[in-house]
């Protein structure tokens, strides 16, 4: 194993931070796609490329990319990277350590007089959470090829679709077309932090990641009827927040019944939203997750067929839209050993784990072929305020990373 010098590391700590600084909101870190706070990130991140020696362009999208030439002609790049949006009220490691860490990897080979002979490619992804569109993986998707219209008539909070958000908002000054044919890659390789407890129960800074688990976004509207909330009696209302309740609670029912299977309503937005009106409209999500796809795709039938014997007993009516579905993505063979090589050089204990949460690997692996390391993660605590990696693991995370790309040169 060998030590890095201290400013690659004290510079990623440093830049975790000034990132988690820029926010869209006063009280608590949120960026989403397109949104300011996103846009100033991306460009922030684009200084710190630029000052690496990177050519540095951007997508109309936000996503930044930082290419550094190698020393073989006509090698094919090494993506490196991760997404910069975050949930609402997020953690500050969640993306951004991605992107910090290959950062200070290419700074560290640098400083060492090391250059590798193929071209490395650092990705910041403009939308990876989905937060704005209740879809994910925008940015990295939109590496493989322009989004499908489905997608781009996706609608956010203030009624504007996707297409429109793009022409609108778009980044569409000095913007590049970024785009990857399959073979034309080595791959893409991430560092994320772990987002769950495995490696702290371990007594371990980091993981190889061995395969991602598939996950079903949907989109539940329940129809009810608006009434007066002090003349209507309980036994004529046709309240559709009462059908949204029983619903939660049977999706959660569904999942406590279910060995490794995860449902989560996160949203849910009522119309008219007021305290004297019965609920007319009710809109969730619902997220769903299991490592094995078809567990994941029968409980998806399941969770249909409850909801709709709740609407049907309440007098509602349910729409039911498939926003979304990846089916779980294993890492690559090749790069996955050079990741557990990585990891044991650097640790004394190669160590692989699955992903439960999604990333933007799983858009890419349809591409590339892709691996992941993760890093340890505070009591497992992510999309919160209190999400947490010390120096230390984000330190062991670098030389990992850096030990990975000489492996692989
Ligand atoms: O939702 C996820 O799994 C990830 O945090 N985007
Ligand atoms: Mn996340
Ligand atoms: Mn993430």
């Amino acid at each position: 194993m060998r030590a890095l010098s201290s400013e690659p590391v004290e510079r990623a700590v440093a830049r975790l931070e000034e990132l988690g600084r820029i926010s869209d909101h006063p009280e608590f870190l949120t960026r989403s796609f397109l949104s300011p706070a996103n846009l100033r990130a991306a460009r922030l991140v684009g200084e710190w490329m630029a000052e690496l020696g990177m050519e540095v362009e951007h997508a109309v999208d936000g996503t930044m990319r930082g290419m550094l030439a190698g020393t073989a002609p006509g090698a094919a790049p090494l993506l490196l990277g991760s997404h910069l949006d975050t949930v609402v009220d997020a953690g500050r490691f969640d993306g951004a350590l991605g992107i910090v860490v290959a950062l200070a990897a290419v700074e560290a080979l640098r400083q060492e007089g090391r250059a590798l002979p193929f071209p490395m490619h650092v990705l910041a992804f403009s939308d990876e959470e989905g937060s704005r569109f209740h879809t994910t993986y925008l940015g990295s998707r939109s590496l493989l090829g322009p989004l499908d219209a489905g997608t781009l008539s996706r609608r956010d909070e203030a009624g504007e679709s996707l297409a429109s958000v793009l022409r609108a908002e778009g980044w569409h000054e000095g913007a590049r077309e970024m785009r990857y044919r399959s073979g034309e890659t080595l791959g893409y390789v991430e560092v994320h932090i772990e987002q769950g407890r495995v490696l702290q129960e371990e007594g371990l800074a980091v993981a190889s990641v061995s395969s991602i688990a598939g996950q079903s976004r949907l989109a539940v509207t329940l129809h009810g009827r608006a009434d007066h909330a002090g003349t209507t009696p309980m036994g004529l209302r046709r309240d559709a927040l009462g059908g949204a309740a029983a619903c939660v609670l049977a999706a959660e029912e569904l999942a406590r019944a279910e060995e490794g299977a995860v449902v989560t309503v996160g949203k849910l937005k009522l119309h008219p939203d007021v305290s004297n009106t019965i609920p007319q409209r009710a809109r969730l999500t619902v997220d769903l997750r299991h490592a094995v796809d078809a567990v994941r795709e029968r409980l998806r039938g399941e969770l249909e067929r409850l909801f709709r014997e709740v609407a049907e007993g309440r007098g509602l009516e349910l729409e039911w839209e498939v926003v979304q579905e990846s089916a779980a993505v294993p890492c690559d063979g090749r790069l996955r050993e050079k990741m557990m090589e990585a990891v044991g050089s650097t640790t004394g204990r190669p160590f692989s784990m699955m992903s439960g949460a999604g990333h933007d690997a799983v858009a890419l692996s349809a591409r590339m072929p892709v691996a992941m390391l993760f890093v340890r993660c505070r009591e497992g605590l992510s999309h919160h305020p209190d999400e947490y990696a010390t120096p230390e693991d984000v330190e062991v995370g670098i030389m990992v990373l850096r030990e990975f790309l000489l492996g692989l040169a």
